[in-house]
């Protein structure tokens, strides 16, 4: 019966346990999860080997104190009939034993985390590439001042070499966290934090703003890529390229698509608030660059898979799609809507 009831509890707790871990899994559904457990670049692996050790110093007090907690329990407890125990105040050499030996642990856990606070902040050197970030209810904006090119949301930086982040903000307080590169730092409008990093590994790495900034906080995500030097040095060279065409100089011959999404673009005011230069692109824009938006992965900040459907569907209704965003529902018909895709698709 006892043997049943035991069998019964410990199936519900498993069949919990396995909820869980389904229910965890379907929360990442890339390939790179946003964790900072598993470090892919310099900055991450010295917060995460800190993170190790204070956890196994954590683990090894743990077993000990619980060890000779629960021995006592069941050495010492007591059984019908017995006497009052012997009864203690105080015991000078214990007190000191148990306040010596954390103030040592915390004594060991101080000099690596010292170094790695040290470490984390030294100034990384003239050869690094800097890649200055500008914060905005909800996109993030990446300028490359050595290319002199400028994308929005999805950080191309080449495997290997140290990346300096300089970072502000457009508006409010944001914070730009690379989980599996870096730290999280807030970033302000009227002062620059930095922060560093160097990716180890190509990949596709997701990223999102961890500082509540309004009510699209949690559709305020960005993407690093993480590519091979020669493949980092191709994308600059043709993002180098992109700029605003002269009209109708890009239109391909006879697309009448591309020409009407090209006139509804500046017909509807798209252009008031968004800019195709990568090269020399202007500052302070309301919207995000658009130089390579028909390439990129995600629209709206992460919001949406870049697909013609999605396209369209933004176009139509941000409003709907992501409540409060700057960019005004402006009566955009359907087919209006597959002409705008056709003209931004083809920005790449
Ligand atoms: Cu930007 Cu939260």
């Amino acid at each position: 019966m006892l043997l049943r009831t035991v069998a019964r509890r410990s199936s519900r707790w498993i069949t919990a346990l396995g909820l869980l871990v389904v229910t965890l899994a379907a929360c990442s559904t890339d390939q790179y999860p946003q964790t900072t457990l598993l470090p892919r670049g310099d900055f991450a692996k010295i917060a995460d080997d800190l993170l190790d050790t204070t956890v196994r110093w954590a683990l090894l007090v743990f077993v000990l104190v619980e060890g000779v907690l629960l021995y006592a329990v069941f050495r010492f407890r007591g059984k019908p009939g017995d006497a009052e125990p012997h009864q203690t105040h105080g015991n000078t050499t214990v007190e000191v034993i148990w306040t010596v030996i954390p103030a040592l642990i915390l004594a060991a856990i101080a000099v690596p985390t010292v170094r790695a606070i040290f470490q984390t902040n030294a100034t990384p050197g003239k050869d690094a590439l800097t890649i200055e970030v500008v914060g905005h209810q909800w996109w993030w904006e990446f300028r490359y001042p050595e290319f002199n090119i400028t994308t929005a949301n999805e950080m191309h930086v080449p495997v290997g070499r140290m990346v300096s982040l300089r970072m502000g903000s457009n508006d409010v307080i944001h914070s730009f966290w690379v989980p599996q590169f870096a730290a999280k730092r807030d970033v302000f409008a009227n002062r620059e934090t930095r922060m560093w990093f160097t990716a180890q590994a190509e990949g596709d790495y997701p990223g999102q703003c961890a500082e509540f900034c309004g009510i699209q906080h949690g559709r305020m995500a960005h993407r690093i890529k993480a590519q091979k030097p020669e493949e980092f040095q191709a994308w600059v060279a043709h993002m180098q390229t992109l700029g605003p065409k002269p009209p109708g100089a890009a239109a391909p011959a006879g697309d009448q698509q591309y020409a009407l999404g090209e006139k509804l673009f500046t017909g509807k005011g798209c252009i008031a608030c968004h800019s195709f230069a990568a090269v020399n692109a202007p500052k302070g824009m309301v919207g995000p660059n658009l130089a390579n938006i028909g390439s990129r992965s995600y629209l709206a900040a992460g919001t949406l898979k870049n697909t013609d459907e999605n396209l369209a569907r933004w176009i139509r209704d941000p409003q709907g799609i992501k409540k409060g965003v700057l960019m005004p529902n402006l009566g955009v018909t359907e087919a209006e809507a597959q002409a705008l895709v056709a003209y931004l698709r083809a920005q790449k």
